[in-house]
This record gives structure tokens, sequence and C-alpha cells, in this order.
């Protein structure tokens, strides 16, 4: 069996819900408190065994690039002041401990079409695909469950998380065919945001896959679906038809960071766990509470 080592995150998205902050700047360098959400995601992978990592920009985005790069003029100024907790913080992101790679899409065609630009750097071996829209916690990281699943099953496998019911038709869903042990689908079909009547289930497909590279002959082929673009899940329906295609429940905390508010919430969230501002957010928040209830009065 092919041990699972590459990763793809896509970052090419125009992150609409975000303009005019991500114009110029990737949705996926949005800072969560002091850390880009991209970070978060490279340090999933790597505590998942991943070992090459390509991330695919969109246009005008070098940031990411840059992120990941030496700065040798910061690292020398922070050096020479002593200030060796900064100076590790900013050498831990070049010391990332997996090979990056790097590409570009043309055009904003999809997820489908970011995937498909991965094919020669993925070849012949089983993948993960990382959403930088999910930031995900638990014992075991969810890149992690899946690869372990992978182990047993050598299927692709998709991480589903239970979604309310009328926040259904903003995601990708399964129509599950039965449980074969607890937490693990086999799938019927997969559905990209389905109206909210016509919705099989509410096991929304949740920012992790991982897959087979047979999604690669499938995806050049892809017609567009929902919005006019090459849509991953209606790919990996066609390759659910070939191969199984399992979903794995995933039970963890989920941090939707893709849209506003639940960027807001992640922020809020991270921030009373962050050594730094704990204390004073804690107090901050209390204080607002307050006054919030004194005004709804
Ligand atoms: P989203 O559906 O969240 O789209 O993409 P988006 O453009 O990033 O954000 P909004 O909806 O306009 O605010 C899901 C993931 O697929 C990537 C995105 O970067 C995101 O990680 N993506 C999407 C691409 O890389 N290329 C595309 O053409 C579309």
């Amino acid at each position: 069996m092919q041990k699972v080592r590459k990763a793809i995150i896509p970052a090419a998205g125009l992150g609409t819900r975000f303009l005019p902050a991500t114009k110029a700047l990737a949705k996926e360098m949005l800072p969560i408190v002091d850390k880009p959400t991209i970070q978060f995601i490279v340090e999933e992978a790597r505590a998942s065994g991943i070992e090459d990592i390509l991330i695919i920009e969109g246009k005008s985005k070098r940031s990411i690039e840059d992120h990941f790069d030496s700065a040798p003029e910061l690292e020398q100024n922070l050096a020479s002041k002593k200030k060796t907790a900064m100076l590790k913080l900013v050498q831990d992101t070049t010391d990332i401990g997996v090979n990056l790679f790097y590409v570009r899409q043309p055009h904003p065609n999809g997820l489908g079409d970011a995937i498909s630009l991965a094919k020669s750097f993925v070849g012949n071996e089983p993948f993960v695909v990382m959403l930088g829209d999910d930031l995900m916690t638990d014992k075991v990281p969810l890149t992690k469950q899946l690869i372990n699943e992978y182990e047993k099953t050598h299927a692709s496998i998709l991480a589903v998380k239970r979604v309310p019911h009328d926040e259904v038709s903003a995601y990708g869903v399964i129509d599950p065919e039965s449980e074969t042990e607890p937490g693990l689908f086999n799938v019927k079909k997969f559905v990209e945001k389905p109206a909210i009547e016509e919705a099989p289930s509410d096991l929304a497909i949740i920012g992790r896959y991982l897959l087979t590279p047979e999604i690669f002959e499938i995806l050049d082929h892809q017609a567009p679906g929902k919005g006019n673009e090459i849509q991953l899940t209606d790919a990996i329906d066609t390759l659910n038809q070939t191969q199984r295609v399992f979903a794995h429940e995933f039970k963890g905390k989920r941090y939707d960071v893709g849209n506003k508010f639940g960027f807001v919430q992640t922020t809020i969230e991270y921030g009373l766990k962050h050594p730094e501002v704990k204390d004073e957010l804690r107090q901050y928040i209390l204080e607002v509470a307050q006054r919030l209830t004194k005004e709804g009065k």
C-alpha cells in the first residue's frame, strides 16, 4: 500500500466574502489572532505525516510564498535586538517541516479546476486536499484520521460533519447508503450545494479529502456544475461509481473561517486560548456582555 505523503492546499479562490481585504491578499493569509489560517493548515499536514505540499495560488497573491520564505533583514533586526521569542516565531514559518511547492491557477474556474493542476505533482499516489476555510481541532488531526481510515480501506474518503438543516445548501452533501462502522459511511451520491428541500442528508463535506489519483482522469473531462465552476464534488461522485468513496464523520470541533461571522467567532475562541491576550480578552468580553445586557433592557 502506498503511503499518503502529499497534500494540496487550494488557495486561488476569489474570496469574495472578505472583500476588500482579499482584493490583493489570499483569504488563507487572513490571521486568526497572529497566525495566517494557511499556517494552521500546513501544521495540521505536518502533524499528519505529510511530506510535500502543493499550494495553488491565485493571481497577484504572492503573499503566501513570502510568508513561508526566509526574511533575512527582519531576522537580523530581531537577532540584534535579542528578541529571541519573536525570531523563533519568524523562523518557524520557514523551518515548517514539510516541502512546499507552488503553482498558479490562471482562472478561478472552481475547486475541481484548481485540483486538476496538481496532476503531475501527485503522480500515481493517494493524496489529501485541505481547504483553508476550515480549522479543525481534535486529539488526532482530521487529516491523520482520514489517513488512518485509508490504511484500512485503501479507498478515497472525505470528512463530513452534521450541519443545521437550513445551512446544507452552502455545502457539498452526501446521500449515505449505510454506516459500515460508527462514523464511516458508504455513500450513494455526493451532491454539491443542494436546495434545502432536496438535500439527501445533513452530513456536509468539510474541507478535508483523501483521494486516489484516478480523480485526475475524471477532472480532465469534468463539465462545469453549480456556479458554472468545475466542482470537485461532481468529480468525486463520478469516482464513486467505479471505486468506493467513503465519508468519515468528524466529531471534533470545526471552525468555519470562510465566512465573516465564523471568522470573528474563531478569532474570539482562539484569542481566549492565546497566552498573550486570553486574560484581557476574557475581561473585555464580560464587559461587553454587561453593556449589551444593560442596553437590551
Ligand atoms: P470557496 O467556495 O470558499 O470560494 O472555495 P472562494 O472564492 O475562496 O471564497 P468566496 O466564496 O468567494 O468568499 C473553496 C476553496 O477552493 C479554493 C479556495 O481558495 C478555497 O480554499 N478555490 C476555489 C480555488 O483554489 N480555485 C477556485 O477556482 C475556486
